[in-house]
């Protein structure tokens, strides 16, 4: 089967969210969504979100799934807005527990934080699998980035998150809480062992030297042929000395503060205080 696949670009976080639908049904889900974050105001807004609404609208299609591939360091997830607009059901992996219980000490969070995933409607798991209408969806463990990384196979189409990203840019960070390389390279390899012909549709794009567009569209076929991090079969100790090393010049991402405390929530603000005012942490030498 071969989903229709709609990408929405936001150069604000480089972020690549995605509606994916079947023509028969109507039913669609929405992978990986944007709310908009001024970090200098403290400013949200749904302009990112407000595009993906109108899209679903125009097409009458109906929002069955709202989900995430991880939890984001770089951007605040829109899901509760969108499902307070479109409905369905948000889900992520269950090692959002793992990723709960880490960022639950690191933000000093009280009892009141469940660290359950509870704040979701569905915690999958590798193998499991799940409906779009009649499409079936299926989900793969593949932690690295994180603990808790999905990808989503919907037909023809996976859904891989920050796992891997266009060939000329190669892969994702490991150096957050819980992420590893080594796990990185063999959730990869178990990307790359779908049907040669499988789109792969990245969560970032940042460009790549010599490249002037941004790209979010692949195949399995190509990353195995030309991924500058992981093709034409490098080792995992190639890749794991690659990986590391790179992690240790990267600076942490502008927004990995307010991601992580919204994003662990089901993209939930912190609850408001008797005012009604809502106010983010910011931890002082502890990232
Ligand atoms: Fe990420």
């Amino acid at each position: 089967m071969k989903p229709k696949v709609k990408a929405f670009f936001d150069d604000q976080t480089f972020t690549v969210s995605y509606v994916v639908h079947e023509d028969s049904s109507r039913a669609c889900a929405i992978v990986d969504s944007v709310l908009d974050f001024d970090h200098a105001s403290g400013q949200t807004g749904t302009s990112s979100a407000d595009q993906i609404i109108a899209y679903v609208h125009a097409k009458d299609l109906k929002t069955e799934w709202i989900l995430e591939s991880h939890v984001h360091a770089d951007h605040l997830s829109a899901a509760p807005y969108l499902q307070q607009e479109l409905g369905g059901k948000i889900g992520i992996g269950h090692h959002i527990v793992e990723v709960q219980e880490t960022f639950g000490k690191i933000f000093n969070e009280g009892t009141e934080f469940q660290r359950d995933g509870s704040q979701f409607d569905a915690l999958f798991r590798e193998g499991d699998s799940f409906h779009i209408g009649q499409m079936r969806g299926d989900v793969l463990h593949t932690p690295g980035h994180t603990p808790a990384c999905l990808t989503y196979v919907i037909g023809d189409a996976a859904f891989v998150g920050d796992t891997l990203f266009m060939p000329d840019f190669g892969t994702a960070r490991c150096d957050f809480p819980g992420g590893s390389s080594e796990t990185l390279f063999a959730s990869i390899q178990k990307i790359l062992s779908l049907p040669d012909e499988t789109r792969i549709f990245v969560g970032h794009d940042y460009k790549a030297p010599g490249r002037d567009e941004y790209a979010w569209e692949t195949t399995v076929g190509e990353q195995k042929a030309l991924n500058i991090h992981i093709g034409q079969g490098r080792s995992i100790e190639e890749f794991v000395e690659m990986r590391d090393a790179r992690d240790a010049t990267l600076s942490k991402p502008r927004l990995i503060l307010p991601s992580l405390q919204v994003n662990m929530r089901a993209g939930q603000m912190p609850p408001a205080d008797e005012q009604g005012d809502v106010f983010l942490k910011l931890p002082i030498n502890k990232l």
